[in-house]
């Protein structure tokens, strides 16, 4: 099978890596791809954007799968382009994307298929703002309706951080909040079946013990030991089949990868968001335990014929990953600062080095690796527990540096995290 990974970031890479350790893939290409996907996989300089662009690349590449790695892309409808050249693409319909691309439109639909989620209200106007914020009183949680990169929700004890959150958006979904440990759930979907990969945790703070702004995510780890083991069973029942139930009634089946991202409430697993793609970094400790071929999964996803598939199985054993950012995030972030010691640190046993914004600077001695964005590397390691697979990580994580890198150390120190959880009342 000839796989197309779409994107530039560390869940493409993670991906493609997958895809190239799947003995049914015989080629791995990736557009834009990094650095990192470069040593492996071959790059085609193709814009992520520009569906007619992919669709022609697929073409001529002979793929028999495309993955649409980023929601931008998805949300643009890059996947409908593939589709209609009549090539199978894992990654959801622009219409099917809408339940990231509206955080309205993923309440509708979760209100609709009676899923358990915050209470919210969809709002246009300062007045709305005011009063759903006081109907729900605080910590208040404000979201931007539509895509923001990351930097859409606020979630505050200050009543006029709130409103003046909302004021800088057109349309704002005001939510209830909810208190408890943050899980990420990916379930891969054909549009009417679905299988549940392992659950995973991702640590959004920049700073350690959860403080400073959110970021993209510092670090995951897969499994939770400490979860029900039938979660992701039960999010499937109450979650994900009456989500993909509810977008086929609607005519806008979803064939991808459906992100829930849930808070384990008092009252049982509450949906906080849904996302229409793989989450970075969460995405990566799951890809590294995942023992039965990713290549053969996602393509049957794509072509309808999930319900064929065994449920995927993974190694035991635990894998941690450690997110290395760049000087300066995630307010900005630097580019051009020289990283060393990535070889060192990919040679260590059970350990990948996963490009996340990188670039190649060439130089007189030939090429470096320089910074080129936020979150440069995550260093991923598999383990027998948790705590095995953390030391390996941060043993792999010390032999690399740049000027002005950030990490944190406590990244599956506290396997419950409830540390994330509690640092949101308090901030
Ligand atoms: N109702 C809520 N109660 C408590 N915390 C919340 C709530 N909604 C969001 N949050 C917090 O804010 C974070 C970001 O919210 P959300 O996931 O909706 O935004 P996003 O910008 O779409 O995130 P992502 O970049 O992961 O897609 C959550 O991970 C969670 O920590
Ligand atoms: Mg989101």
């Amino acid at each position: 099978m000839k796989t197309l990974v779409i994107g530039t970031g560390g869940r493409e890479h993670a991906l493609a890596l997958a895809l190239s350790r799947d003995p049914g893939v015989s080629e791995v290409h990736a557009a834009p791809g990094n650095p990192g996907i470069g040593v492996f996989a071959t790059l085609h300089d193709v814009d992520p954007m520009d569906g007619t662009a992919v669709a022609a690349l697929a073409r001529s590449l002979g793929a028999d799968l495309v993955v649409v790695g980023p929601e931008a892309p998805l949300v643009a409808g890059v996947a409908d382009a593939v589709r209609e050249a009549g090539i199978a693409v894992f990654g959801p319909s622009r219409a099917a994307a809408q339940l990231e691309g509206s955080k309205a439109f993923s309440k509708e639909v979760m209100a609709a298929a009676g899923v358990p989620t915050a209470g919210s209200r969809t709002c246009t106007t300062p007045e709305e703002v005011a009063a759903a914020l006081d109907e729900f009183g605080a910590p208040y949680v404000v979201k931007d309706d539509a895509l923001a990169a990351g930097k859409g929700v606020v979630v505050t004890l200050d009543r006029a951080e709130a409103l003046a959150h909302a004021a800088g958006c057109d349309r704002v979904v005001v939510e209830e909040f909810l208190d408890g440990p943050e899980v990420s759930l990916f379930a891969v979907c054909d549009g009417s079946t679905t299988r549940p990969l392992q659950p995973a945790q991702d640590f959004k703070r920049i700073f350690d013990g959860g403080r400073g702004p959110n970021t993209g995510g510092m670090g995951s780890y897969s499994p939770l030991p400490w979860a029900p083991a039938d979660l992701a069973g039960r999010v499937v029942d109450t979650v994900v089949q009456p989500t993909l139930d509810e977008m086929a009634r609607r005519g806008a089946p979803f064939v991808g990868c459906l992100y829930v991202g849930l808070a384990l409430t008092a009252a049982g697993p509450r949906v906080i968001e849904f996302n229409c793609r793989f989450g970075d970094p969460d995405v990566q400790p799951v890809l590294a335990l995942l023992e039965s071929p990713l290549g053969s999964l996602l393509l049957a996803a794509a072509e309808g014929r999930l319900a064929e598939v065994d449920a995927p199985r993974f190694r035991e054993g635990a894998s941690v990953t450690v997110v290395l950012a760049s000087a300066g995030y995630p307010e900005s972030s630097s580019k051009g600062d020289v990283i060393t010691g990535v070889g060192r640190a990919n040679g260590v046993a059970h350990v990948d080095v996963i490009h996340a914004g990188t670039a190649l600077a060439h130089g007189r001695d030939g090429d470096s690796l320089v910074t080129a964005g936020g979150r440069v590397l995550a260093v991923r390691a598999v383990g027998y527990d948790v705590a095995d697979a953390r030391a390996r990580a941060y043993a792999a994580a010390d032999l690399v540096s740049f000027p002005g890198m950030q990490r944190r150390t406590d990244i599956a120190a506290e396997p419950l995290g409830v540390v994330e959880g509690a640092s949101l009342k308090e901030s």
